[in-house]
């Protein structure tokens, strides 16, 4: 049988990596953080990729690290996207030809208070920014074939509820 391909995804500070190494631990598959590949693929980091070369190539370089996990995916894995990562149409037909997408979904006062402004995600802004970013993509999120209410709860237990809705699915 084919392992679980398992993609978080969800707004910047919606836990997809600490769940998705919690859920990766659980379902004994492979962790992946989308971030870390395109830090390695460009060689400097997010916030120096948005600060030299704009939004337009980070996207590039995330689409291309989308895209190159493929060959890793036949062992199963969880992978954690950037929370912009399903705004682009193509990456999510991409997803969900090749796994199953779950939405990581946190209401917007919680995300506010959980990230930090500290500069490491070059798109958090004020409220009215953060607000007029998620309007614009919750249907990219909406997409995915799971959603899991994960404001109130820690990552351990997000894990533990994806899974065992992951394999209520398999069963159904
Ligand atoms: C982004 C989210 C970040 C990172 C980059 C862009 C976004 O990832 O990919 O700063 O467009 O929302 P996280 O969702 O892990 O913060």
């Amino acid at each position: 049988m084919s392992q679980p391909v398992v993609f978080l995804v969800g707004f910047m500070g919606s836990g997809k990596s600490s769940v998705g190494r919690a859920l990766a631990t659980h379902l004994g598959l492979a962790f992946i953080d989308l971030d870390d590949r395109i830090e390695r693929h460009a060689g400097k980091s997010v916030r120096g990729i948005f600060a030299e070369d704009g939004e337009a190539v980070f996207r590039a370089h995330e689409r291309a690290a989308l895209l190159g996990l493929e060959p890793e995916l036949a062992a199963g894995a969880v992978i954690a996207t950037g929370g912009g990562a399903c705004q682009d149409a193509a990456a999510r037909a991409w997803m969900l030809a090749h796994g199953t997408m779950v939405w990581l979904d946190v209401p917007l006062e919680t995300i506010e208070r959980r990230v930090p402004r500290d500069g490491s995600r070059p798109l958090f802004g004020d409220r009215l920014a953060l607000d007029a970013l998620y309007q614009e993509r919750r249907s990219g999120y909406e997409s995915a074939g799971l959603r899991v209410d994960a404001g109130a709860l820690a990552p351990e237990d997000v894990a533990q509820l994806v899974a065992r809705r992951l394999g209520t699915r398999e069963r159904a």
